[in-house]
């Protein structure tokens, strides 16, 4: 078992270039821990003599090595036979020797939905307090000339920046300015494991930080994009487009090429990133469920290393929908599910009776007439099945029925390519389409026809008209955008899910934020997805991979306003502020129907910008109480040093897992009643007493001792115990429940999971 594939997290964008598997030799990463070497070049000599003994000359060497990591730990990655990795994976040097496998890459009213505005208008923020905050980004790239990118206003490049602006394809040092401070890119591993960029064909690409895919650009403008008066997408969600951190720094790290970046690729952007002093790094990327355990993954590790040199990760949980599959689940990493916002693109129905029905969809185009209507099914080539033909599917549907229709097709499966059934759909001679997605309806997908996706109450309203005209017709109007919608936030309906199939103790994913239909800067070059694939500089997608630059945003404005806050007591303020309940004043639902969430879905709650810069208390914990939760989980010597890089023992009688100060309280094997332990750390100015205030889950009684924490100085920390006293069996079930410290002004919430397994 190697380092998995690691993808982009947008989702349903990202899925037409296939994967060609290599095959032997193949690439490996091989981990060497910290160093002790002077400088780089000494490192790579080191690495080169070292891989010699196995290749048989240093000229082989040479040649078959791709990577050298040599900045915040020491390691290099090659083009070598199994038997060689293994003969490395015996030297004492080697920590150990993974398979670099490929990861996928998983949009401006979401700021407002956040109500960022009054963050920065309260009398303690600056627009500009976040210039001293660089995010790094690891992604597809970025499009430097995007006006997101201006760097008008903004200061010089802060002392602390050790990055460089790497030059490359259509890429100078004049693409690197005030806000884009360093860019690097990174295809050894992409190349080594799947060929030459080259070799992709009807692909553009710049071998440089240029972005031609539009995910990296589209990520890193929402974190700290420029101010951006009327962007839109054709006209479609006109309006402001922004970064929640508009005056922070980024520095580009391009590791991902058509959707997928190699492991190897990614540690080499992670090692070069925590050198350079970004303070946050945020990753849209991930690899297929089930992610490898944290001993063999590369992401686990170097982001490992950037939170002990005191950077927080933020990390997408991805878009697989089903529960047990959130991705990026290490208890160093903030992994982000993805909601919904109080908005919709509705492209609604006009039929010939003069109902009209709801529609969604990004659709620019105008229809001036109505068309026939006719079923897919209906309209089935000679040979194929109705039901093959409802799909809509490549040479299914008979042209000389179809021609000047609108077409009404069905999803068959989840992951369906939306946009590919409108194109076979207009190669068929049809004028529009009209698409059953009862999932994934609010999703915007562009289409190169007016088309539009509907559920289950207008496919009732439809079926009933088409089966009493004779000759139904209808029209497709434009996308209007409609703000203000309830009940919003939702959880998104293809948001991965936990629980945590590594660590089940720690509830994830940690966070949500707005990952539906987001609009932010786009690649001019990439064409692909847009509407008659034409050229954008801004467009809507949906993914976690659009959630968690949101969170990245956030944890940067924090940063900037409590700048000695470790990552750790970032992520607690991210998660104790944040709220479970809607706009309608509802527990959050989830998305298609409505359907009752837990933590699983969204971890503590959705982001609340402004409560996250003032938590009052914060748990915090540093590496080496990760360690001794990895310890308490049965992490063996070896295993730790997987992750550390350096021999790491566990203490005598590690602190019970269900102990470690994390900001959400998970129990995955609740046998019995069960004291569990936090520490709190207050950070308001004023002596303040905070009231314990509990909701049990069910068949769990929970009691809190202290009730109540008295805090004289900021600084001061305080335990408290948390009895867990079970009288109901959950049947194998995690149950849910919350602990909040009140003290009038602000709470401090931490969701409580927990599965009894005997009472
Ligand atoms: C990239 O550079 C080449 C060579 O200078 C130029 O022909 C091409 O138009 C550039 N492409 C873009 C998208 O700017
Ligand atoms: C805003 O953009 C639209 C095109 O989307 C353009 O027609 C309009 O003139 C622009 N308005 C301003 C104030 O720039
Ligand atoms: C329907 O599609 C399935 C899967 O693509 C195929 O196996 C089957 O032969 C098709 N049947 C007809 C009648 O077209
Ligand atoms: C459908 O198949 C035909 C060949 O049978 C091909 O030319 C066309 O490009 C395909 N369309 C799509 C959208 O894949
Ligand atoms: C639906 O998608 C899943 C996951 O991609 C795939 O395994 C399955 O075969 C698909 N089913 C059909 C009917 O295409
Ligand atoms: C939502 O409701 C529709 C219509 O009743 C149903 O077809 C669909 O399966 C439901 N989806 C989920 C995820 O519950
Ligand atoms: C360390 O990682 C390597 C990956 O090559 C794996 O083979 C080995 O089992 C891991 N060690 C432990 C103790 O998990
Ligand atoms: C609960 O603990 C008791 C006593 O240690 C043990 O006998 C029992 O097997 C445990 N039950 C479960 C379901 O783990």
């Amino acid at each position: 078992m190697g380092f998995t594939t690691v993808l982009i997290l947008t989702f349903l964008l990202f899925i037409g270039y296939t994967l060609v598997n290599g095959s032997t030799p193949k690439h490996y990463i091989i981990y060497m821990g910290d160093h002790s070497h002077p400088n780089t070049e000494s490192v790579i000599r080191a690495n080169h003599e070292i891989l010699a003994s196995v290749t048989g000359s240093l000229s082989d060497a040479k040649a078959t090595a791709l990577h050298h990591y040599s900045k915040s730990f020491r390691g290099f990655s090659a083009m070598i036979t199994s038997d060689q990795a293994n003969k490395l994976a015996e030297y004492d040097s080697v920590v150990s020797v993974f398979e670099s496998k490929m990861s996928k890459l998983h949009t401006t009213h979401s700021w407002d939905f956040l109500r960022l505005g009054i963050v920065y208008n309260s009398n303690h923020i600056a627009m500009d307090s976040t210039s001293n905050v660089i995010v790094g980004v690891i992604d597809s790239g970025v499009w430097p000339e995007s006006e997101s990118f201006s760097d008008y206003g903004i200061g010089s490049v802060p002392e602390k920046f050790k990055g460089e602006c790497v030059t490359g394809d259509n890429f100078t040092l004049a693409n690197c300015n005030n806000k884009i401070i360093g860019a690097r890119f990174y295809s050894k591993g992409f190349e080594a494991e799947s060929g030459p960029l080259e070799d992709v064909v009807g692909k553009v690409f710049f071998r440089s930080a240029r972005d031609s895919d539009g995910h990296g650009t589209h990520t890193a403008s929402t974190i700290a994009g420029s101010i951006v008066v009327n962007a839109s997408l054709f006209g479609i969600a006109k309006g402001t487009a922004r970064g929640g951190a508009p005056s922070a720094r980024l520095s580009i790290y391009k590791a991902c090429w058509f959707g997928f970046c190699s492991d190897a690729d990614v540690l080499s952007a992670m090692d070069d990133a925590i050198h350079d002093g970004v303070d946050i790094l945020s990753l849209s990327l991930g690899p297929n469920p089930p992610q490898p355990n944290y001993f063999e993954d590369a992401v686990s590790v170097g982001a490992f290393h950037a939170f002990q040199k005191g950077i927080l990760v933020s990390a997408s949980a991805g878009n697989s929908v089903f529960p047990r599959t959130a991705c990026n689940v290490a208890p160093w990493i903030l992994t982000v599910a993805a909601s919904t916002l109080d908005r919709e693109f509705s492209s609604n129905i006009y039929l010939g009776n003069s109902k009209v029905l709801k529609g969604f969809s990004l659709n620019p185009i105008k229809m001036e007439h109505s068309h026939g209507l006719i079923h897919g099914s209906s309209a089935a080539a000679s040979g194929v099945s109705a039901t093959n033909a409802s799909f809509c599917k490549n040479n299914t549907l008979d042209p000389t029925l179809i021609n000047g229709k609108i077409v009404i097709c069905t999803i068959e499966n989840f992951t369906d390519k939306r946009q590919e059934k409108s194109i076979i759909v207009k190669q068929g001679g049809g004028v529009g389409m009209i698409l059953i997605d009862h999932n994934a309806k609010e999703v915007g997908f562009q289409f190169v026809i007016p088309s539009t996706l509907i559920g289950q109450d207008a496919v009732e309203e439809l079926e009933a008209y088409i089966n009493t005209d004779k000759n139904p017709i209808a029209k497709i109007y434009p996308t209007i955008t409609v703000v203000g919608t309830k009940p919003a936030p939702e959880a998104a309906a293809f948001s991965s899910m936990g629980p945590n199939i590594i660590t089940p103790d720690i509830i994830k994913p940690d966070i949500t934020g707005p990952g539906l239909n987001i609009l932010a800067a786009w690649s001019p070059v990439a064409t692909e997805a847009t509407v008659e694939q034409r050229s954008v500089d801004y467009n809507i997608i949906s993914g976690t991979s659009m959630s968690c630059p949101h969170i990245s945003a956030v944890a940067a404005i924090i940063k900037s306003y409590h700048p000695t806050w470790s990552p750790a007591a970032i992520m607690s303020a991210i998660m104790t502020t944040a709220t479970v309940i809607d706009n309608t004043n509802h527990l959050i639902g989830r998305d298609p129907n409505g359907t009752q969430t837990t933590p699983f879905d969204y971890g503590s709650g959705h982001i609340n910008p402004l409560a996250s810069l003032n938590p009052g208390l914060v748990y915090d914990f540093d590496s080496q109480d990760a360690l001794d939760f990895l310890c308490s989980n049965g992490a063996s010597p070896s295993q730790l040093k997987n992750i550390t890089g350096e021999l790491t023992q566990c203490q005598k009688s590690p602190t019970p897992s269900y102990n470690f100060n994390y900001p959400s309280i998970g129990v995955s094997n609740l046998n019995g009643s069960l004291s569990v332990y936090r520490t709190v750390t207050y950070y308001g100015q004023e002596p303040a007493v905070y009231v314990a205030s509990v909701e049990n889950p069910s068949g769990v009684s929970v009691k809190v001792t202290p009730v109540g924490l008295k805090f004289s100085k900021t600084g001061q920390r305080l335990t408290f115990r948390i009895d867990l006293i079970p009288f109901k069996n959950s049947n194998g079930n995690f149950v849910f429940g919350a602990l909040t410290w009140k003290n009038g002004r602000q709470n401090v919430r931490s969701p409580i999971g927990v599965n009894v397994v005997s009472i």
